[in-house]
């Protein structure tokens, strides 16, 4: 496998290999904010010679993180903390990389090690989740969203923007959109999520809509040089395989 460790450039970026550190919650963070065990956590990834490590689903919300331990990127506050671990990441040689990402229906969950099932309702720890229409993931995660006004989705969307632009003030180079695993973005792709009878729903293209419109707001904020993704979910284990994957080819042709 000699490419594995060859370099790797995309746009003004170039990887010292193709090994990438996926994101991976930590679910070890308080109010969004990095802790003690952030730091060494993603410095040990990078000195363990990834050529890129890109930080855990950070919430662009309080409400859109998945647990009450995920990091978060709402404020200018979280800069800081994050910043240390962008400067850490690459001094050890890998590119830092940060997903951002609304969880939707699936958020206001335990720690994984605390059930990973919704957080009660009525515990101060829960919160009020939202989605494209009021119906619940189902399983664990029963609590019922409340349905997205138009301006809830323009202020998602403008979420993201922010925390676009707050991950390049912290120094990360590469950026990933959480448009995967059934949270916000891939709810209203989804048939079953979105039941929606305005211009976010309804077929591939409107149920497409929000994806778009939020990458297309991020791309304006992030810099061409800087690599730019999106974790995408594609199929849905519902039996529609071969319909759900040419929507989510043309989909991500779109995007
Ligand atoms: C503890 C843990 C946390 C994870 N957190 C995230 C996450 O924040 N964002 C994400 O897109 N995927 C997350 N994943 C999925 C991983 O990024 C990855 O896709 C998965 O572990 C499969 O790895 P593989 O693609 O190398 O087989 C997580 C996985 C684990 C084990």
């Amino acid at each position: 496998m000699p490419a594995l460790f060859s370099p790797f450039t995309l746009k003004s970026v170039t990887l010292r290999n193709r090994l990438a550190i996926a994101p991976m919650c930590q679910y070890s963070a308080v109010d969004g904010f990095v802790t003690d065990w952030h730091l060494p956590h993603y410095t040990s990834m990078a000195r363990g010679g990834a050529g890129l490590v890109i930080v855990e689903a950070t919430g662009v919300s309080p409400e859109g993180r998945i647990t009450p331990g995920c990091t978060g990127i709402w404020s200018d506050a979280h800069i800081e903390g994050l910043a240390r671990i962008a400067r850490a990441i690459e001094s050890a040689g890998a590119v830092p990389g940060i997903q951002i990402g609304h969880a939707g229906r699936k958020a206001s969950a335990n720690l994984p090690w605390e059930g990973d099932d919704h957080i009660p309702d009525g515990d101060p720890r829960a919160w009020q989740t939202i989605s494209p229409s009021a119906i619940a993931f189902g399983g664990g995660l029963p609590r019922v969203p409340r349905e997205m006004t138009l301006a809830d989705i323009e202020k998602v969307k403008a979420d993201f923007v922010a925390a676009a632009l707050r991950a390049l003030t912290a120094g990360f180079k590469w950026l990933e959109l959480h448009f995967a695993h059934g949270y916000l973005a891939q709810s209203f792709f989804s048939i079953h999520a979105n039941q929606r009878t305005d211009g976010y729903g309804g077929d591939a293209l409107r149920r497409g809509r929000f994806l778009e419109e939020t990458l297309s707001a991020a791309r304006e904020v992030w810099p061409e040089h800087l690599p730019f993704d999106a974790r995408f979910g594609v199929i849905e284990y519902d039996g529609r395989d071969e319909e759900t994957w040419q929507e989510s080819c043309a989909l991500s042709q779109r995007l």
